[in-house]
């Protein structure tokens, strides 16, 4: 950074200090006043124990066993032959706002007993509970994949403890700026880290390490030589884990409940999903590109934006309104002043094929005179503390009460609330500040910990309601997008969130600051969230806070191309921020990549399919595509973009090559079919208007090219691929077509198959077939010859295409 640059940047912090300066005030007078809260009503002393003790006794069930110890039982019950559940008795169960399946098909279960202690097999997976309250999870070998201490309990916290092996990798736990391996994160100490769990507003700049951020899962996927596995804490209280030579994870109160899966990441990622739900098909326009910015102001600003697309000749699916849009910061309100059109606005903007999305943030203006107030005070729709006074905190309308999300009828009353902005023909929902933030000048950004919230009438305190509180606004979005626009599919971003928010919204990595630094993690982050089921993410392209110079907004457009969530944001004091905003040449490397994205759709629609019916994420570690090869372990600056794709963003300034580690098999460069084979490591080209992008061999690659299906035949060595292509009308809930590939060579020619189901019709223009690997001379459609034009072969239709 220059000097000019330091000063500029320092002046707009110092100016954007002023504006929350109004809020100084209010903040000063919260703070005081929630640790005065805080110390009147310390959560309760219970009693517990320090170890279980010894097994005295053990009941065999159909679905597992139950063991009583000395201090403590514990129930092992499998859902699935590869999924069991386990409960050490515990105060009080979870509300199961992340789990979307209850009932499982029985099993078969043996249990044995013996010296070593009881054993629970099935054909896929053994657990065995040793007298002193170890567990230890086995595959169907014997060979262990966990081994777990027998837990403490006391206070009412729970610390478990699970060994380590050495070469044992760690991911998961929601959305984190650490590295991909959890292991590999250092503290400001150098310490390994104590990831927190507790969604919190980074209040407008983080960068790598900070911690926690905004969604926190207690789950992790812990990859070892001998396999993988899985594990659930279905408990949302806060909670810290750290992985040294243990992994321990030790949380505040609850339940200690807890799942186990063991098999492929593939698998597990399944099987999880099948737990706590599978990400809905989302509309296909969200999967364009979306522009945004704090600060377009008025109608005009946006239809500036809007008209910039077109002048620019730049696609955009979406553009999103933040709080400017807002009369004076209230929810579900649109100023009159500066958007005085805007259910017109949106029908001429969707003529143009450009959707609205608006923030909605939770907090409620607390002002007698605003009926929605009014009304939730009534209903008794605002958490309150202990003594039933209202918890009122500052955020952006000023001081604000909080609908509490655990209550059905509040959701429901929420649920309300958007017809409004439905009917001004607003596309998707922005649910901000959600976890909820609230402004201090000290201390948690958020309520204080002994606010009561209904947890379905059982009663319970912010402890346990905080990280669930996105999740359960996210449902009562997504129920009143179902019922209030049943023609069309919900799209709702949500900064906060718990296990399970992929049933009902995406997510965005929030707050980050406009550097090289945050660009880089950005990678780990989104390979984070879809190991933990949230398939649908991506970052502010260009960072939040602060100004990206054209290489790195260049790049991180290259990165964000790639990824599910494609938007550029920026903060409000941030300068305007849009692809054409830097002249050339960065202009026309962001027109291309973000048209390369618009002809990849039929491939990411695809994706979003598989997601919808497997729970697995569209992008993937590059460890996906070949698991033993514990080269790619580690690696969080490249990623698998479904099964065909391995993408290399540049995240590194001045950076012109890169190292690019290939997994097994071969791979085709995208850009020019040269050739590479894995597993190893090249150094690859990388200038400005390009990125490494691999294809792998025995892919088709589907793409749209005018109008047109485009396969893209990436010719294999050998054998015989199997693929799919999903179709639909894009949104809603009509018929769909699915059409199934099967791509082989012969000899030195190539065979494509081609069969499809549904009663959609065929979308595109015709078919045009591209081969990338070999040479293609002759070209025979259905056993007819056909003339190939040189570039491709084109065709209104074909079962089966051979090519020589
Ligand atoms: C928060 C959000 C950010 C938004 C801003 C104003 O900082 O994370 O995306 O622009 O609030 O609404």
């Amino acid at each position: 950074m220059s000097i000019i640059q330091k000063i500029v940047s320092k002046w707009q912090y110092f100016v954007s200090s002023f504006f929350y300066l109004g809020y100084t005030q209010k903040a000063l007078q919260y703070s005081f006043w929630r640790d005065g809260i805080e110390r009147r009503f310390p959560p309760p002393a219970l009693q517990g124990f320090e170890r279980p003790g010894k097994l005295l006794e053990h009941r065999t069930e159909s679905w597992g066993v139950h063991c009583r110890f000395e201090h403590s039982e514990l129930t092992v019950r499998f859902l699935a032959a590869d999924l069991v559940r386990c409960d050490w008795l515990s105060e009080q169960l979870p509300v199961p706002y992340a789990i979307a399946r209850d009932e499982w098909p029985a099993l078969a279960v043996e249990v044995q007993a013996g010296a070593q202690g009881v054993e629970a097999t099935t054909g896929a997976m053994r657990v065995r509970v040793t007298p002193d309250g170890r567990v230890r999870f086995a595959d169907a070998d014997g060979q262990t994949l966990r081994e777990e201490l027998p837990p403490d309990h006391q206070r009412g916290g729970w610390v478990h403890r699970v060994s380590l092996a050495e070469q044992e990798r760690i991911y998961g736990l929601g959305e984190r700026a650490a590295p991909l391996n959890l292991r590999l994160a250092r503290d400001a100490g150098g310490g390994a880290t104590a990831f927190q769990m507790w969604n919190f507003d980074m209040a407008g700049r983080y960068g790598p390490g900070a911690d926690p951020l905004y969604i926190s899962i207690p789950l992790y996927i812990s990859l070892q030589p001998q396999g993988s596995y899985l594990v659930f804490y279905e408990n949302s209280f806060p909670a810290a884990f750290t992985f040294k030579q243990e992994a321990v994870a030790a949380f505040e109160g609850g339940a200690l409940r807890y799942y186990v899966g063991i098999g492929p990441v593939e698998k597990l990622l399944e099987r999880y999903t099948e737990l706590t739900g599978r990400p809905p098909l989302p509309p296909k326009w969200a999967l364009g590109y979306h522009q945004s910015r704090w600060g377009y102001e008025t109608e005009a600003a946006v239809r500036n934006v809007a008209q910039a697309f077109e002048a620019n000749d730049i696609p955009v699916s979406a553009i999103h309104l933040d709080i400017d849009v807002m009369d004076d910061f209230k929810a579900f309100t649109i100023d009159p002043k500066r958007f005085p059109l805007l259910g017109e606005f949106t029908r001429d903007l969707a003529r143009r094929g450009v959707r609205l999305v608006s923030i909605l943030n939770p907090a409620i203006k607390a002002d007698p005179d605003l009926p929605i107030f009014r009304d939730g005070m009534e209903r008794k729709a605002f958490v309150t503390t202990p003594n039933a006074q209202a918890v009122i905190a500052p955020v952006w309308p000023g001081w604000c009460a909080f609908p509490d999300f655990s209550d059905p009828e509040v959701r429901h009353w929420w649920s309300e609330q958007y017809r409004y902005l439905l009917s001004l023909g607003i596309a998707g929902f922005w649910h901000d500040m959600n976890e909820p933030a609230a402004f201090v000048a000290w201390g948690d950004r958020s309520l204080p910990r002994p606010t009561r919230h209904s947890m379905e009438g059982r009663g319970g305190d912010h402890r346990e309601a905080h990280n669930l509180y996105g999740l359960l606004q996210a449902r009562a979005g997504y129920e009143s997008l179902c019922t209030f626009r049943p023609e069309v599919r919900p799209f709702i971003v949500s900064r906060a969130g718990w296990a399970g928010l992929q049933r009902y919204a995406w997510t965005w990595t929030g707050d980050t600051e406009s550097s090289w630094g945050a660009l880089a993690m950005t990678v780990a982050q989104v390979l984070e969230l879809g190991l933990c089921g949230i398939p649908y993410s991506g970052p502010d392209t260009g960072g939040f806070r602060g100004n990206p110079t054209s290489e790195l907004y260049v790049r991180w457009m290259q990165l964000s191309a790639f990824l599910p969530f494609f938007r550029t944001h920026a903060s409000n004091d941030a300068r305007s921020r849009a692809p054409w905003t830097f002249g050339e040449p960065s202009l026309g490397i962001a027109r291309a990549f973000i048209k390369l994205r618009y002809r990849l759709l039929p491939y990411l629609y695809t994706l979003c399919w598989e997601a919808s019916r497997r729970g697995i994420p569209l992008v993937r570690p590059l460890f996906w595509a070949d698991p033993g090869n514990k080269r790619l372990w580690d690696i969080d600056d490249a990623f698998m973009l479904g099964d065909a794709l391995a993408v290399y963003p540049v995240v590194r300034e001045g950076e012109r090559a890169r190292e690019v580690v290939l997994p097994a098999g071969r791979w085709y460069h995208f850009w020019d079919d040269q050739v590479l084979e894995g597993p190893g490591s090249i150094r690859l080209d990388a200038p400005i208007e390009r990125i490494p992008l691999l294809v792998k061999a025995g892919s088709v690659l589907p793409m749209e090219e005018d109008g047109h299906l485009a396969l893209h035949l990436y010719a294999p060595e050998s054998g015989a691929f199997a693929g799919a292509i999903y179709e639909d009308a894009g949104d809603g809930y009509g018929a769909n077509r699915i059409e199934r590939l099967r791509f082989s060579r012969r000899g030195e020619g190539l065979v494509l198959e081609r069969s499809w189901e549904g009663g959609f019709a065929f979308p595109y223009r015709g078919v045009r077939v591209f081969v990338h690997g070999v040479h293609v001379g002759r070209a025979r459609v259905d056993g007819r010859q056909t003339s190939w034009s040189g570039e491709y072969l084109q065709v209104d239709s074909f079962r089966t295409l051979e090519l020589d």
